[in-house]
């Protein structure tokens, strides 16, 4: 991979790099589209990555498809798929590991220990093999996003890093390999995600200002559904993730879901009214 890719780079080209887990759907191909567009060469890596996962939870179920993956890649035009085995990027003396930071302490942090670090390390290890100009990551997994632009400035890696806009299914529901888990009862209920953040948006444009009874209406909505079990919602700000009281500049509504086994996250930026958009920082 690194040999094709500082080839490429030799002869001038332009290298984008969209990190996946596979399973792979319309979020990830509208990435794979923006690189396309972006760049000479693209590369993509699936790598359903074990360190990212705590006890307990989905690896060994995690959805795999390679086959189906490549297609799709060839199909959004891709000139390389990176898919190495778990031996191949943790080998038995492997003991390095990048710290996260803070912004990878609340939320998702909170709730799944050693995520982001995980996270961190193996997109560290990607960077390192594919040397990317650009990177491109979903807005879906907002603090993942806030992670990995920390680590590429920690750390000094010179990638740009690309944050694309969530795809969502005709009904709202945001698209994810782990929707798949979910049954016909399920994959309805999921539909209070959406729903949620909407009461948030819609509270945000009537002129609600509090953080906290903004995040506390998208909890009830979450509550009403019988099917679902939430995990947090909340309302903080959009670089360090950090809680807020007021609404005075753009703020990040945050939700995690449980349907059954299955856990959903999803986000929207909140945006107070009368600001304009050539006025935002
Ligand atoms: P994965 O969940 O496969 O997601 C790969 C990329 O696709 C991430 O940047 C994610 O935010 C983006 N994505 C997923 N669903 C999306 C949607 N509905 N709309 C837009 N983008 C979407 O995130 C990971 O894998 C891993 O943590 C990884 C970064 C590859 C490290 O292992």
């Amino acid at each position: 991979m690194r040999r094709l890719s500082l080839a490429e780079r030799a002869a001038g080209k332009s290298v984008g790099f969209v990190p996946t887990m596979g399973a792979l759907h319309e979020g990830h191909v509208s990435l794979m589209r923006r690189a396309r567009a972006e760049n000479d060469f693209v590369a993509v890596s699936i790598f359903v990555n074990p360190t990212q996962f705590g006890p307990g939870e989905d690896l060994e179920r995690y959805p795999r498809d390679l086959e189906r993956d490549l297609d799709l890649s060839a199909g959004a035009g891709v000139d390389a798929v990176f898919a190495p085995s778990a031996e191949e990027m943790y080998p038995k003396d492997f003991s390095s590991a990048v710290e996260p930071g803070a912004v990878a302490g609340p939320l998702e942090g909170a709730s799944r220990p050693g995520h982001f670090r995980g996270v961190a390390t193996v997109v560290a290890k990607l960077f390192n093999i594919v040397l990317p100009d650009r990177a491109y990551f979903g807005q879906k997994d907002a603090q993942q996003l806030a992670v990995i632009r920390n680590l590429v400035r920690g750390l000094n890696f010179g990638v740009q890093v690309v944050a694309c806009p969530i795809v969502r299914e005709p009904d709202g529901l945001a698209m994810s390999s782990r929707n798949a888990y979910l049954n016909p009862g399920e994959r309805q209920a999921a539909l209070c995600l959406a729903r949620a953040l909407k009461t948030a948006a819609d509270l945000v444009a009537d002129g609600e200002r509090q953080a906290t009874k903004v995040a506390a209406a998208m909890a009830e909505e979450i509550v009403e559904e019988p099917l679902a079990e939430l995990d947090y919602a909340a309302v903080v700000d959009p670089d360090s993730f950090e809680d807020i009281e007021k609404i005075t500049r753009p703020a990040l509504a945050l939700l995690a879901v449980r349907f059954g086994r299955t856990r959903l996250i999803d986000n929207l930026l909140l945006e107070p009214a009368g600001r304009s958009r050539a006025g935002r920082k």
